[in-house]
Protein backbone atom coordinates (compact mmCIF):
# COMPACT_ATOMS: atom_id res chain seq x y z
CA UNK A 1 0.00 0.00 0.00
CA UNK A 2 1.29 3.51 -0.87
CA UNK A 3 1.66 5.22 2.51
CA UNK A 4 0.68 8.78 0.92
CA UNK A 5 -2.61 7.41 -0.63
CA UNK A 6 -6.05 8.09 0.98
CA UNK A 7 -8.64 6.05 -0.37
CA UNK A 8 -12.04 8.10 -0.44
CA UNK A 9 -15.47 5.41 0.46
CA UNK A 10 -18.42 7.26 -0.44
CA UNK A 11 -21.50 6.27 1.84
CA UNK A 12 -23.66 9.23 0.43
CA UNK A 13 -26.35 6.24 -0.70
CA UNK A 14 -25.91 4.38 2.36
CA UNK A 15 -25.29 6.73 5.26
CA UNK A 16 -26.65 9.86 3.38
CA UNK A 17 -29.23 8.05 2.13
CA UNK A 18 -30.91 7.15 5.62
CA UNK A 19 -31.62 10.93 5.86
CA UNK A 20 -35.54 11.80 5.71
CA UNK A 21 -36.64 12.76 2.50
CA UNK A 22 -33.72 11.56 1.12
CA UNK A 23 -34.56 7.80 -0.48
CA UNK A 24 -33.58 7.63 -3.57
CA UNK A 25 -35.39 4.94 -6.30
CA UNK A 26 -32.83 2.56 -7.81
CA UNK A 27 -32.16 4.41 -11.25
CA UNK A 28 -31.61 7.50 -9.65
CA UNK A 29 -29.18 5.63 -7.18
CA UNK A 30 -27.12 4.50 -10.62
CA UNK A 31 -26.96 7.71 -11.77
CA UNK A 32 -25.23 8.86 -8.60
CA UNK A 33 -22.91 5.73 -8.55
CA UNK A 34 -21.63 6.47 -11.95
CA UNK A 35 -21.32 10.05 -11.15
CA UNK A 36 -19.03 8.50 -8.15
CA UNK A 37 -17.02 7.06 -10.86
CA UNK A 38 -16.32 9.57 -12.43
CA UNK A 39 -15.44 12.02 -9.92
CA UNK A 40 -12.75 9.26 -8.78
CA UNK A 41 -14.05 7.46 -5.76
CA UNK A 42 -12.30 4.40 -4.42
CA UNK A 43 -15.37 2.99 -2.64
CA UNK A 44 -18.77 3.36 -2.92
CA UNK A 45 -21.04 1.92 -0.26
CA UNK A 46 -24.37 1.01 -1.80
CA UNK A 47 -26.68 0.00 0.44
CA UNK A 48 -27.45 -2.01 3.74
CA UNK A 49 -29.23 -4.91 1.58
CA UNK A 50 -30.80 -6.32 4.22
CA UNK A 51 -32.90 -3.12 5.29
CA UNK A 52 -35.48 -3.17 2.39
CA UNK A 53 -35.86 -5.14 -0.47
CA UNK A 54 -35.06 -1.77 -2.40
CA UNK A 55 -32.16 -1.45 -0.64
CA UNK A 56 -31.21 -5.01 -1.60
CA UNK A 57 -32.31 -4.26 -5.38
CA UNK A 58 -30.20 -1.46 -5.44
CA UNK A 59 -26.66 -2.76 -4.23
CA UNK A 60 -27.50 -5.38 -7.10
CA UNK A 61 -27.92 -2.99 -9.82
CA UNK A 62 -25.25 -0.64 -8.51
CA UNK A 63 -22.63 -3.77 -8.57
CA UNK A 64 -23.68 -4.47 -12.49
CA UNK A 65 -23.58 -0.39 -13.12
CA UNK A 66 -20.40 0.61 -12.15
CA UNK A 67 -17.00 -1.30 -12.58
CA UNK A 68 -13.70 1.17 -11.29
CA UNK A 69 -14.56 1.65 -7.59
CA UNK A 70 -15.03 -1.11 -5.05
CA UNK A 71 -19.11 -1.83 -4.15
CA UNK A 72 -19.07 -2.10 -0.41
CA UNK A 73 -22.54 -3.36 1.61
CA UNK A 74 -23.60 -2.43 5.01
CA UNK A 75 -24.13 -5.63 7.54
CA UNK A 76 -24.65 -5.83 11.14
CA UNK A 77 -22.14 -8.44 12.89
CA UNK A 78 -24.52 -11.33 12.09
CA UNK A 79 -24.76 -14.46 9.35
CA UNK A 80 -28.40 -13.39 8.10
CA UNK A 81 -27.04 -9.43 7.41
CA UNK A 82 -23.98 -10.91 6.16
CA UNK A 83 -25.67 -13.80 3.51
CA UNK A 84 -27.85 -10.98 2.30
CA UNK A 85 -24.73 -8.63 1.37
CA UNK A 86 -23.11 -11.54 -0.20
CA UNK A 87 -26.05 -12.30 -2.09
CA UNK A 88 -26.60 -8.57 -3.13
CA UNK A 89 -22.63 -8.26 -3.84
CA UNK A 90 -22.69 -10.68 -6.78
CA UNK A 91 -22.57 -9.22 -9.58
CA UNK A 92 -19.72 -6.79 -8.45
CA UNK A 93 -16.37 -7.17 -10.05
CA UNK A 94 -14.67 -5.36 -6.90
CA UNK A 95 -16.98 -6.29 -3.46
CA UNK A 96 -16.34 -5.87 0.00
CA UNK A 97 -18.45 -6.43 2.71
CA UNK A 98 -18.47 -3.88 5.85
CA UNK A 99 -19.47 -5.41 8.69
CA UNK A 100 -19.32 -3.98 12.42
CA UNK A 101 -21.00 -4.13 16.29
CA UNK A 102 -21.03 -1.03 18.97
CA UNK A 103 -18.06 -0.94 20.97
CA UNK A 104 -18.71 1.96 23.18
CA UNK A 105 -19.63 0.53 27.10
CA UNK A 106 -22.79 2.96 26.28
CA UNK A 107 -23.78 0.98 23.06
CA UNK A 108 -22.19 -2.63 25.17
CA UNK A 109 -24.49 -2.22 28.07
CA UNK A 110 -27.72 -0.32 26.76
CA UNK A 111 -28.12 -1.09 22.97
CA UNK A 112 -27.02 -4.67 23.27
CA UNK A 113 -27.49 -5.52 26.61
CA UNK A 114 -24.22 -7.58 26.85
CA UNK A 115 -20.82 -7.51 27.97
CA UNK A 116 -17.44 -6.78 26.69
CA UNK A 117 -16.51 -9.99 25.98
CA UNK A 118 -19.49 -11.23 24.40
CA UNK A 119 -19.18 -8.13 21.93
CA UNK A 120 -15.74 -9.20 21.16
CA UNK A 121 -16.29 -12.15 19.79
CA UNK A 122 -19.68 -11.61 18.32
CA UNK A 123 -17.19 -8.60 15.92
CA UNK A 124 -14.63 -11.50 15.60
CA UNK A 125 -17.27 -14.34 14.16
CA UNK A 126 -19.10 -11.66 12.32
CA UNK A 127 -15.35 -10.86 10.15
CA UNK A 128 -14.86 -14.81 9.86
CA UNK A 129 -17.95 -15.63 8.68
CA UNK A 130 -17.80 -12.81 5.83
CA UNK A 131 -14.23 -13.37 4.69
CA UNK A 132 -16.54 -16.81 3.59
CA UNK A 133 -17.34 -14.84 0.81
CA UNK A 134 -15.43 -12.02 0.09
CA UNK A 135 -11.61 -11.30 0.46
CA UNK A 136 -12.16 -7.53 1.32
CA UNK A 137 -13.84 -7.11 4.59
CA UNK A 138 -14.24 -3.60 6.41
CA UNK A 139 -14.73 -3.91 10.28
CA UNK A 140 -16.65 -1.04 11.95
CA UNK A 141 -16.52 -0.47 15.53
CA UNK A 142 -19.23 1.36 16.08
CA UNK A 143 -19.67 5.04 18.42
CA UNK A 144 -15.64 4.22 18.75
CA UNK A 145 -15.65 7.57 19.74
CA UNK A 146 -16.93 7.17 22.98
CA UNK A 147 -15.45 4.01 23.66
CA UNK A 148 -12.49 3.05 26.01
CA UNK A 149 -8.93 3.08 24.08
CA UNK A 150 -7.92 -0.06 25.31
CA UNK A 151 -10.71 -2.68 24.56
CA UNK A 152 -11.13 -0.82 20.93
CA UNK A 153 -7.60 -1.61 20.49
CA UNK A 154 -8.50 -5.08 21.85
CA UNK A 155 -11.24 -5.26 19.69
CA UNK A 156 -9.41 -3.93 16.28
CA UNK A 157 -6.60 -6.11 16.95
CA UNK A 158 -9.07 -9.02 16.92
CA UNK A 159 -10.41 -8.41 13.22
CA UNK A 160 -7.55 -8.04 12.20
CA UNK A 161 -6.17 -11.65 12.89
CA UNK A 162 -9.89 -12.60 11.75
CA UNK A 163 -9.49 -10.97 8.49
CA UNK A 164 -10.53 -7.53 8.77
CA UNK A 165 -8.92 -6.07 5.88
CA UNK A 166 -10.29 -2.30 6.59
CA UNK A 167 -10.69 -1.07 10.59
CA UNK A 168 -13.47 1.58 10.70
CA UNK A 169 -13.02 3.83 13.80
CA UNK A 170 -16.63 5.48 13.34
CA UNK A 171 -17.35 8.82 15.64
CA UNK A 172 -20.74 7.55 15.55
CA UNK A 173 -22.23 10.56 17.43
CA UNK A 174 -19.67 13.05 16.53
CA UNK A 175 -18.39 13.63 20.23
CA UNK A 176 -14.87 13.94 19.94
CA UNK A 177 -12.80 16.95 19.62
CA UNK A 178 -10.16 16.98 16.93
CA UNK A 179 -7.10 16.26 19.09
CA UNK A 180 -9.11 13.52 21.05
CA UNK A 181 -9.86 11.85 18.10
CA UNK A 182 -6.47 11.92 16.52
CA UNK A 183 -5.03 10.35 19.41
CA UNK A 184 -7.34 7.78 19.63
CA UNK A 185 -6.24 7.15 15.95
CA UNK A 186 -2.42 7.15 17.09
CA UNK A 187 -3.10 4.96 20.24
CA UNK A 188 -4.20 2.30 17.86
CA UNK A 189 -1.45 2.86 15.47
CA UNK A 190 0.95 2.59 18.50
CA UNK A 191 -0.90 0.12 20.38
CA UNK A 192 -2.90 -2.41 18.18
CA UNK A 193 0.06 -5.38 16.72
CA UNK A 194 -1.19 -6.45 13.92
CA UNK A 195 -2.21 -2.98 11.92
CA UNK A 196 -0.19 -2.68 9.25
CA UNK A 197 -2.14 -5.57 8.10
CA UNK A 198 -5.22 -3.38 7.68
CA UNK A 199 -5.89 0.25 6.61
CA UNK A 200 -7.76 2.58 9.52
CA UNK A 201 -10.50 4.61 8.16
CA UNK A 202 -12.17 7.23 9.81
CA UNK A 203 -16.21 7.57 9.64
CA UNK A 204 -17.20 11.37 11.42
CA UNK A 205 -20.65 12.72 12.16
CA UNK A 206 -20.85 16.68 12.28
CA UNK A 207 -22.91 16.74 15.57
CA UNK A 208 -20.76 18.88 16.88
CA UNK A 209 -20.00 20.74 13.34
CA UNK A 210 -16.37 18.94 13.55
CA UNK A 211 -16.89 15.97 11.33
CA UNK A 212 -14.04 17.39 8.60
CA UNK A 213 -11.75 18.16 11.67
CA UNK A 214 -11.81 14.62 13.12
CA UNK A 215 -11.11 13.30 9.79
CA UNK A 216 -8.41 15.14 9.17
CA UNK A 217 -7.14 14.37 12.74
CA UNK A 218 -7.24 11.18 11.70
CA UNK A 219 -5.55 11.17 8.68
CA UNK A 220 -2.79 13.43 10.14
CA UNK A 221 -2.50 10.62 12.51
CA UNK A 222 -2.39 7.52 10.54
CA UNK A 223 -6.02 6.41 8.60
CA UNK A 224 -5.90 6.14 5.00
CA UNK A 225 -9.41 5.74 4.40
CA UNK A 226 -11.99 8.86 4.92
CA UNK A 227 -15.42 7.66 4.95
CA UNK A 228 -17.78 10.92 3.41
CA UNK A 229 -21.08 11.50 1.86
CA UNK A 230 -21.18 14.65 -0.95
CA UNK A 231 -22.53 17.54 0.52
CA UNK A 232 -22.35 15.83 3.85
CA UNK A 233 -25.79 14.77 3.92
CA UNK A 234 -26.50 12.10 6.92
CA UNK A 235 -27.79 11.12 10.18
CA UNK A 236 -28.99 13.86 12.49
CA UNK A 237 -25.98 17.14 11.11
CA UNK A 238 -24.61 14.61 8.50
CA UNK A 239 -21.00 12.94 7.72
CA UNK A 240 -18.31 14.28 7.09
CA UNK A 241 -18.69 16.04 3.43
CA UNK A 242 -16.25 14.47 0.66
CA UNK A 243 -15.66 18.14 -1.32
CA UNK A 244 -13.83 19.23 1.95
CA UNK A 245 -11.91 16.94 2.95
CA UNK A 246 -10.62 16.38 -1.07
CA UNK A 247 -10.02 19.92 -1.29
CA UNK A 248 -8.20 19.82 2.17
CA UNK A 249 -5.90 17.56 0.76
CA UNK A 250 -5.41 18.75 -3.10
CA UNK A 251 -4.82 22.59 -0.93
CA UNK A 252 -2.43 21.22 1.36
CA UNK A 253 -0.64 18.42 -0.99
CA UNK A 254 2.47 20.42 -0.72
CA UNK A 255 2.83 20.48 3.19
CA UNK A 256 1.24 16.73 3.31
CA UNK A 257 2.11 14.92 0.51
CA UNK A 258 -1.39 12.75 0.66
CA UNK A 259 -2.61 12.20 -2.54
CA UNK A 260 -6.34 11.04 -3.60
CA UNK A 261 -8.06 9.78 -6.86
CA UNK A 262 -10.92 12.35 -6.61
CA UNK A 263 -11.27 14.60 -9.86
CA UNK A 264 -11.79 17.72 -8.24
CA UNK A 265 -12.86 19.49 -11.36
CA UNK A 266 -16.52 17.24 -10.71
CA UNK A 267 -17.14 18.03 -7.16
CA UNK A 268 -19.64 21.19 -8.34
CA UNK A 269 -21.21 18.52 -10.85
CA UNK A 270 -22.17 15.76 -8.55
CA UNK A 271 -23.09 18.29 -5.40
CA UNK A 272 -25.66 19.93 -8.04
CA UNK A 273 -26.93 16.12 -8.90
CA UNK A 274 -27.21 15.20 -5.04
CA UNK A 275 -28.53 17.96 -3.84
CA UNK A 276 -31.71 18.19 -6.53
CA UNK A 277 -31.99 14.64 -6.19
CA UNK A 278 -32.25 14.19 -2.64
CA UNK A 279 -34.26 17.35 -2.26
CA UNK A 280 -31.56 18.78 0.15
CA UNK A 281 -30.63 22.40 -0.24
CA UNK A 282 -26.51 23.19 -0.49
CA UNK A 283 -26.38 25.94 2.45
CA UNK A 284 -25.27 29.21 0.57
CA UNK A 285 -22.03 29.19 3.08
CA UNK A 286 -20.94 25.70 2.57
CA UNK A 287 -17.74 25.41 2.03
CA UNK A 288 -16.09 24.27 -1.12
CA UNK A 289 -19.99 24.11 -3.21
CA UNK A 290 -22.10 26.87 -1.39
CA UNK A 291 -23.58 29.57 -3.40
CA UNK A 292 -21.48 32.00 -1.64
CA UNK A 293 -17.66 29.99 -1.71
CA UNK A 294 -16.70 31.69 -4.70
CA UNK A 295 -18.74 35.05 -3.86
CA UNK A 296 -17.22 38.36 -2.43
CA UNK A 297 -19.76 41.10 -1.57
CA UNK A 298 -17.49 43.72 0.62
CA UNK A 299 -15.49 46.67 -0.63
CA UNK A 300 -11.85 45.58 0.95
CA UNK A 301 -12.19 41.66 -0.38
CA UNK A 302 -13.80 42.94 -3.84
CA UNK A 303 -10.87 45.41 -4.35
CA UNK A 304 -8.08 43.09 -3.00
CA UNK A 305 -9.72 40.23 -5.34
CA UNK A 306 -9.90 42.58 -8.37
CA UNK A 307 -6.06 43.23 -7.86
CA UNK A 308 -4.84 39.38 -7.59
CA UNK A 309 -7.34 36.71 -7.19
CA UNK A 310 -5.20 35.18 -4.47
CA UNK A 311 -5.88 38.28 -1.91
CA UNK A 312 -8.98 36.42 -0.99
CA UNK A 313 -9.18 33.10 -2.54
CA UNK A 314 -7.28 30.04 -1.65
CA UNK A 315 -8.47 27.68 -3.89
CA UNK A 316 -9.66 28.27 -7.58
CA UNK A 317 -13.22 27.76 -8.03
CA UNK A 318 -11.79 25.86 -11.62
CA UNK A 319 -10.55 23.24 -9.59
CA UNK A 320 -14.01 22.03 -8.59
CA UNK A 321 -15.64 22.90 -11.61
CA UNK A 322 -17.02 26.39 -10.61
CA UNK A 323 -16.37 28.76 -14.03
CA UNK A 324 -15.51 32.00 -12.10
CA UNK A 325 -15.69 33.61 -8.37
CA UNK A 326 -18.12 36.34 -8.84
CA UNK A 327 -18.38 39.72 -7.39
CA UNK A 328 -21.45 40.63 -6.01
CA UNK A 329 -22.81 44.31 -6.29
CA UNK A 330 -24.22 45.64 -2.73
CA UNK A 331 -24.36 48.81 -0.53
CA UNK A 332 -20.92 46.93 0.96
CA UNK A 333 -19.12 47.03 -2.35
CA UNK A 334 -16.60 49.93 -3.50
CA UNK A 335 -15.86 51.90 -6.99
CA UNK A 336 -13.84 49.11 -7.99
CA UNK A 337 -16.60 46.61 -7.81
CA UNK A 338 -18.54 48.69 -9.46
CA UNK A 339 -16.00 49.63 -12.23
CA UNK A 340 -15.41 46.36 -13.19
CA UNK A 341 -19.15 45.28 -13.45
CA UNK A 342 -19.88 48.77 -15.51
CA UNK A 343 -16.46 48.09 -17.51
CA UNK A 344 -17.93 44.17 -18.36
CA UNK A 345 -21.29 45.72 -19.49
CA UNK A 346 -18.41 48.08 -21.88
CA UNK A 347 -20.06 51.48 -20.09
CA UNK A 348 -16.32 53.49 -19.34
CA UNK A 349 -16.18 56.05 -16.98
CA UNK A 350 -13.38 58.58 -16.35
CA UNK A 351 -12.14 59.12 -12.42
CA UNK A 352 -15.28 62.34 -12.27
CA UNK A 353 -18.31 59.99 -13.76
CA UNK A 354 -17.33 57.04 -11.56
CA UNK A 355 -17.35 59.11 -8.22
CA UNK A 356 -21.17 60.76 -9.35
CA UNK A 357 -22.32 57.38 -10.88
CA UNK A 358 -20.89 55.68 -7.68
CA UNK A 359 -23.24 57.56 -5.06
CA UNK A 360 -26.16 57.19 -7.57
CA UNK A 361 -25.47 53.59 -6.89
CA UNK A 362 -25.35 53.46 -3.19
CA UNK A 363 -28.79 54.87 -3.40
CA UNK A 364 -30.21 52.49 -5.61
CA UNK A 365 -27.92 49.32 -3.53
CA UNK A 366 -29.41 50.68 -0.15
CA UNK A 367 -32.94 49.97 -1.57
CA UNK A 368 -31.74 46.34 -2.44
CA UNK A 369 -30.49 43.38 -1.87
CA UNK A 370 -28.60 42.86 -4.70
CA UNK A 371 -27.89 45.04 -7.66
CA UNK A 372 -28.06 43.08 -11.07
CA UNK A 373 -27.42 44.19 -14.86
CA UNK A 374 -30.43 45.28 -15.69
CA UNK A 375 -30.25 47.76 -12.25
CA UNK A 376 -26.40 48.94 -13.34
CA UNK A 377 -28.00 49.39 -16.96
CA UNK A 378 -31.03 51.94 -15.36
CA UNK A 379 -28.59 53.29 -13.71
CA UNK A 380 -26.45 54.61 -16.50
CA UNK A 381 -29.86 55.22 -18.45
CA UNK A 382 -29.60 58.67 -17.61
CA UNK A 383 -26.82 60.68 -19.77
CA UNK A 384 -23.78 58.46 -19.77
CA UNK A 385 -22.17 57.32 -22.53
CA UNK A 386 -21.99 53.36 -23.42
CA UNK A 387 -18.92 52.82 -25.56
O1 LIG B 1 -21.86 6.16 12.13
C1 LIG B 1 -21.62 4.94 12.17
O2 LIG B 1 -21.09 4.39 13.15
C2 LIG B 1 -21.99 4.15 11.00
C3 LIG B 1 -21.55 2.73 10.96
C4 LIG B 1 -22.65 1.83 10.54
C5 LIG B 1 -20.33 2.61 10.08
O3 LIG B 1 -22.56 4.67 10.06
ZN1 LIG C 1 -22.39 6.84 10.15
Amino acid sequence: MDKNRVYVFDTTLRDGEQVPGCQLTTVEKIEVAKELEFLGVDIIEAGFPISSPGDFQSVVEISKAVSEPVICALTRANTLDIDAAADALRFAKRKRIHTGIGASDMHIKYKFNSTREDILKRAVDAVKYARKFVDDVEFYAEDAGRADNEYLARMIEAVIAAGATVVNIPDTNGYCLPDQYGAKIKYLVDNVSNIDKAIISVHCHNDLGLATANTMAGVMNGARQVECTINGIGERAGNTSLEEVAMILKTHHAGLGLETNINSKRIYAISNLVSTMMRMPVQPNKAIVGRNAFAHSSGIHQDGVLKHRENYEILNPEDVGIATSSIILTARSGRHALKHHLERLDYKLDKINLDEVYQRFLIMADQKKEISDADLQQLMGDGDEKN
